[in-house]
C-alpha cells in the first residue's frame, strides 16, 4: 500500500517542532534519574510531608499506601487526570468504571489477545500468563529482526550498535504500522510515525495547560497536526477493513471484525468512532513505551556487573522466564512510571491506623519507585535479585488500570533484547554509551558487540 494523497498532505503540513519550555526539560530531567526522584520522594519529601500536605499535592510513598490508592479506585480515580491529556479521544487509562470502559475493555482483550472468558479479568494481565497465538507471529518477527540488525552491526570495525535508533526505534514502530495496520509500509511514513507518537505521548505523560483551539502555540499546532495525521491513517486502515473484510491480521481489522459479528447495531460513524479511539490509545501505549522500558532496562543492566552477566547466562541458555526476570527486576530500578497521578475528588483519608486527611481537589501523587524500595516492605529493596516475586513489583501498576499490554510487552522485550544478549554486549566507550534522552523519549544509546569468540 503506498503513501495515500491525503497522507502525503497531512506530512507536507507538519508545523516545526515546538521547544517545550524550562518545565518540561526540568521535570524530565528529574525523571530520567530516578536516584534523584529516590531521594527526593523518600527523604526530602517524606520530611516535608506535613507541610506539603497543605499544598494541591498529597504525595504517598510507602508501598502500603501505595497499594491502597491504587486500589481504591473509586476515591482515587485516575480518568480526570488522564482523560483530559487523551486528545485522540477517550481510552481505558483515561476512563474509570463505567460501560463506556467495560465495552472498550471487553473489545480490546479479543481483538488483542484472543480472550473472550467471562468475567473479563480485572485491570491488567500481569500475574496472568495468556496464549497469544495471534500474537506470536509478530514476536518471531521481531527477532529475525534483531538477529539480521546484530548481523548488520557484526560487520563495522568497531562492531557498536546504536539500540535506540537501530534497534528499538524500528522494531516499536513495525508494532503499530505492521502489527495494528497504522499506515502504508513506506519510509517517510515511518520515519515520522515515531515523532508522531512521541507528541502525543508527552502530552499524556507531561501535561501542559495547552489551548488546542490555540493555532499560535507551536505545541497546540504540533499536537493538532499529530492527532489529525494518526486518525487520517487509522480512517484509511478502517477503511481497507471495511472493503476487505475479515482477518488479515491486523488489530484494526481484528476489531472491525469483532465489532461487526458483537455490536452489529453500532451505525457506520459509531463503529468507525470506537475502533479509531482505541487504535490509536493501543498505538500510542505501544511504541514509545516499550522502546522506553528497553532501554531503561539495557541501561541498568549494563551498569550492574551482576545483572550483566546473569541476564547474558539466561539469554545464552534461551530461558525466557529467567532473562524476563532480569528485565522486571531492572525495570523496578529505572520504572517507566516513577510517579502516577491520581485524583481525590472527595475529602477521604489514606493510611489504615494512622490516617491521613486528603482534600477533595488535591492531587494524589502515587510513588511506585519508592514503594518498591520501601525497606519495611520489600527484602533487600537496593539489592538486584532475579528471584523477586513477579507480583512485588509496581512497574506496570495494581488495581483496576494495572497495566492491559503486560503480556504483550513482556514478549516483546523478550524478543527483542534476548538476542543482543544472547550475542554479548557491553556499553560502548565514552558519552556515546551513555543513555541520553530529548525530554523523556530515549534517543541514544550505543552498545559494543563483544568479539564472536568472546560470546561463544
Ligand atoms: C514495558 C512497557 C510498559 C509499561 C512499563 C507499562 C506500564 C503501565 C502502567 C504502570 C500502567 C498503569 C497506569 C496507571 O495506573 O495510571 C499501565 C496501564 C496501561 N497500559 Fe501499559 N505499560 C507498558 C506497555 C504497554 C503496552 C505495550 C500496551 C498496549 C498494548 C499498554 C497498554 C496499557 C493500557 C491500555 C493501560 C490502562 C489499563 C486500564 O486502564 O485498564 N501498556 N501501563
Amino acid at each position: 500500500m503506498p503513501l495515500s494523497q491525503a497522507l502525503y498532505d497531512e506530512l507536507r503540513r507538519r508545523p516545526l517542532k515546538p521547544s517545550r519550555g524550562m518545565r518540561a526539560n526540568l521535570i524530565s530531567g528529574v525523571l530520567n534519574w530516578p536516584h534523584l526522584v529516590m531521594v527526593l520522594l523518600q527523604r526530602v519529601l517524606a520530611f516535608l510531608q506535613r507541610l506539603v500536605d497543605y499544598g494541591p499535592f498529597v504525595f504517598v510513598n510507602t508501598r502500603r499506601d501505595v497499594i491502597e490508592v491504587m486500589e481504591r479506585d473509586q476515591d482515587f480515580p485516575s480518568g480526570p487526570v488522564v482523560g483530559p491529556a487523551m486528545v485522540c479521544g477517550p481510552f481505558v487509562l483515561g476512563t474509570d468504571r463505567g460501560a463506556l470502559r467495560s465495552a472498550d475493555l471487553e473489545l480490546l482483550w479479543e481483538a488483542f489477545y484472543g480472550v473472550t472468558d467471562k468475567p473479563l479479568p480485572g485491570g491488567g494481565t500481569a500475574g496472568r500468563t495468556i496464549a497469544q497465538p495471534q500474537n506470536e507471529a509478530l514476536f518471531a518477527n521481531i527477532r529475525t529482526a534483531v538477529v539480521g540488525i546484530i548481523a548488520a552491526a557484526e560487520s563495522r570495525e568497531n562492531g557498536e550498535l546504536d539500540l535506540i535508533q537501530e534497534v528499538l526505534r524500528p522494531v516499536c514502530v513495525a508494532i503499530v504500522q505492521q502489527h495494528l495496520g497504522v499506515g502504508p509500509p513506506d519510509d517517510k511514513w515511518l520515519k515520522v510515525l515515531w515523532e508522531i507518537l512521541e507528541t502525543l505521548a508527552l502530552r499524556i505523560i507531561l501535561p501542559d495547560a495547552v489551548d488546542l483551539n490555540n493555532t499560535e502555540d507551536p505545541i497546540s499546532a504540533d499536537l493538532v497536526w499529530a492527532k489529525s495525521t494518526l486518525k487520517t491513517a487509522i480512517n484509511e486502515a478502517i477503511d481497507q477493513a471495511i472493503r476487505a473484510p475479515g482477518y488479515n491480521g491486523t488489530i484494526v481489522e481484528r476489531m472491525y471484525a469483532v465489532l461487526v459479528r458483537k455490536a452489529p447495531e453500532l451505525s457506520r460513524a459509531e463503529l468507525r468512532g470506537t475502533i479509531s479511539r482505541n487504535v490509536a490509545g493501543l498505538a500510542i501505549t505501544a511504541c514509545h513505551p516499550i522502546a522506553k522500558a528497553a532501554a531503561h532496562a539495557v541501561d541498568i543492566m549494563l551498569s550492574s556487573e551482576t545483572a550483566l552477566d546473569g541476564a547474558t547466562a539466561a539469554a545464552k541458555m534461551a530461558d525466557e522466564d529467567l532473562f524476563w526476570g532480569f528485565i522486571l527486576e531492572a525495570l523496578r530500578f529505572f520504572p517507566l512510571f516513577p510517579l502516577l497521578t491520581r485524583a481525590c475528588p472527595h475529602d477521604t483519608a489514606i493510611g489504615h491506623g494512622a490516617l491521613r486527611k486528603v482534600r477533595g481537589g488535591q492531587a494524589i501523587q502515587v510513588g511506585l519507585l519508592p514503594a518498591m524500595f520501601d525497606a519495611k516492605a520489600v527484602p533487600s529493596p537496593q539489592q538486584f535479585r532475579d528471584d523477586r516475586p513477579p507480583e512485588d513489583s509496581m512497574v506496570f501498576g495494581r488495581g483496576i488500570h494495572a497495566c492491559f499490554g503486560f503480556q504483550f510487552a513482556r514478549n516483546v522485550l523478550v524478543a527483542t533484547l534476548m538476542p543482543l544478549f544472547a550475542r554479548g554486549i557491553v556499553r560502548a566507550p565514552g558519552r556515546d554509551g551513555r543513555l541520553r534522552f530529548d525530554l523523556l523519549v530515549p534517543k541514544s544509546l550505543t552498545v559494543k558487540l563483544l568479539p564472536a569468540n568472546a560470546s561463544a
